[in-house]
């Protein structure tokens, strides 16, 4: 088949070759927050959030809680979306190894029962319900990560100001008793928590008296692998079981689901805005965004707009739903591009018949103008009305800017090589998270990806279907330890994280809690 002549002008020619370098910075990270957004599946790879959203979640949602007591929960505490998820946490208390200081103590989290050498023998899954819609400030990414790999960067640096005590990585508490208080007193009382992911999504309510309904308190099965490690309990249970909770969080891949988190997307807080290096220190270069390599005064803007954010908009005021638009874009063109730059169409002549029924529904054939042809094609999925000048409307368009700008400049393309690459460079540009979704897992199975504190690199390269009983892999531990034994943040030889003052004694609690409900369960190493 022939190939229409081109009749391109200059003015395009110009504009396309340079249309990935030069769009708006950071759309494309944008755009991916956006798509990643309350989605267990591209935040887990994208790991570290830089937006604050403003959410909200409906009167009604149902909520788990789990601890080691039966009375209701009056205070500040922990909810997850997800009753496997809140599981874990419902067993008897027996505090880890500490080494006795009182930071120490503090961290413990969601423990109710502070080091008096109670142990009480039952584990209780308390379920509530929201009594109003409850406003929320959203950290995207996997925030809730007790790690040094930057998931804590934006909480941390821009929420909490620096001003957890130093070292106190695995400070929830203080996490949770700084934001209602920030919340009460900087705030007008305009939050009542803070949305976060780690395995699955939580929120820590400030008050739960106040903002819930108690639905019933059940006591959970004394031996269930969720009980954790020690306290005399049999280990185990069917792997059936921990397998089901990972069913439970791969279930959110896609989505929270049932519209029980809405998200303002027309007003909300990237730290990709604000003219910073994401991604370099003077002597570093990152994969993903940190917030480390910066002074205090350097993020003040970012502080800033967050104060704005919260105290000038609402998350109910939103009008349009940006993710919904990068969903159509990702959902029309993953497959398209990815087809494009593998090199599957083996023929430059096949590779520009391919993108001549790509194109075609923006050529006027009558009039030819290039330009024209990129904008119509990169305005396709974008309302009348909405492209106005907010941070989601100029990243969604200046990405699919560069998707159609490259299409045409492919399409210019004679030579083979140079058009796949240009298909690569996009690829690489654009980053989506669904080219690493697997295909065709079984209903037992689950496609892994490291959540912390599990996975491994190769897991994050390249993530499998794996039995959902079975999930782990041997090799490298992403988020830090080396095959064959725990090796803690900071570990030998590794660069030490910002808290490496951290204490060792309970990190390695924390591991060897971990290590053994999930090795219990599941057989996994840490
Ligand atoms: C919760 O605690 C507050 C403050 O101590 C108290 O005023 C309130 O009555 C308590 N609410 C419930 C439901 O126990
Ligand atoms: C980069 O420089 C900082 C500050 O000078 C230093 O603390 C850090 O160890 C360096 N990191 C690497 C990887 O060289
Ligand atoms: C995360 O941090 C740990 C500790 O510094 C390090 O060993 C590990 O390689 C890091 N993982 C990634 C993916 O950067």
């Amino acid at each position: 088949m022939g190939v229409r002549p081109l009749l391109l002008s200059t003015l395009l020619w110009a504009a396309s070759t340079t249309a990935v370098t030069e769009s708006t910075p950071y759309a494309n990270h944008i755009f991916n927050s956006i798509h990643s957004s309350m989605r267990q599946w591209g935040s887990s790879l994208q790991h570290n959030g830089m937006s604050f959203f403003l959410a909200t979640v409906p009167a009604g949602t149902q909520f788990y809680h789990g601890t080691s007591i039966a009375e209701a929960v009056n205070g500040t505490e922990w909810l997850a979306f997800e009753p496997e998820h809140a599981m874990v946490f419902a067993r008897p208390h027996h505090p880890p190894p500490s080494t006795g200081s009182e930071d120490d103590k503090k961290d413990l989290r969601r423990r109710d029962l502070e080091t008096e050498g109670e142990e009480l023998e039952a584990g209780w899954l308390h379920t509530y319900n929201a009594a109003k819609d409850l406003r929320l400030l959203y950290v995207d990414g996997m925030a809730a990560g007790k790690t040094s790999n930057g998931t804590l960067d934006l909480e941390d640096r821009i929420l909490f100001r620096d001003s957890l005590p130093d070292g106190a990585m695995m400070g929830e508490r203080e996490r949770a008793n700084m934001f209602c208080r920030m919340a009460r007193e900087e705030w007008d009382d305009r939050l009542d928590g803070l949305l976060r992911m780690e395995a699955g999504f939580e929120v820590i309510l400030c008050d739960f008296a106040r903002d819930l309904h108690e639905v019933r308190v059940t006591q959970t099965k004394p031996s269930t692998p969720f009980a954790g490690p020690g306290g005399g309990k049999k280990k185990g249970g069917g792997p059936g079981d921990g397998g089901l909770w990972f069913k439970a969080i791969a279930a959110r891949y896609d989505g929270i689901g049932g519209n029980r988190v809405i998200l303002n997307y027309d007003n909300f807080v990237s730290a990709y805005t604000y003219g910073l290096d994401l991604f370099h220190s003077a002597n570093e270069t990152f994969t993903l965004p940190r917030l480390k390599q910066f002074s205090a005064q350097e993020l003040d803007p970012i502080k800033e707009g967050l104060s704005e954010l919260v105290l000038k908009h609402e998350a109910k005021e939103a009008l349009f739903n940006w993710q919904t638009i990068t969903d159509m874009v990702v959902e029309r063109y993953a497959r398209e591009i990815r087809y494009l730059a593998s090199g599957q169409a083996s023929t430059v002549e096949q590779l520009h018949a391919e993108i001549d029924l790509a194109l075609g529904p923006f050529i006027d054939y009558g009039d030819r103008d290039g330009q024209q042809e990129v904008d119509r094609c990169s305005m396709q999925f974008i309302p009348g009305g909405h492209l106005g000048d907010g941070i989601a409307a100029t990243a969604v368009h200046s990405v699919t800017r560069s998707i159609c700008s490259t299409m045409v400049e492919a399409w210019q393309e004679t030579d083979y090589k140079t058009a796949i690459g240009l298909f690569q460079d996009l690829m690489e540009y654009l980053s989506w998270t669904t080219w690493k979704q697997c295909s065709g897992c079984g209903d037992h199975e689950i496609c892994v990806v490291p959540i912390w504190p599990m996975g491994t690199v190769e897991d994050y390269n390249k993530p499998q279907c794996r039995d959902a009983s079975h999930p782990s892999s041997e090799g490298q531990r992403y988020w830090g330890g080396g095959p064959g034994g725990p090796g803690g943040p900071g570990g030998p030889g590794g660069p030490r994280p910002p808290s490496s003052s951290l204490s060792s004694g309970w990190i390695q609690g924390l591991i060897s809690f971990l290590r053994s409900f999930f090795g219990a369960a599941l057989g996994m190493h840490f």
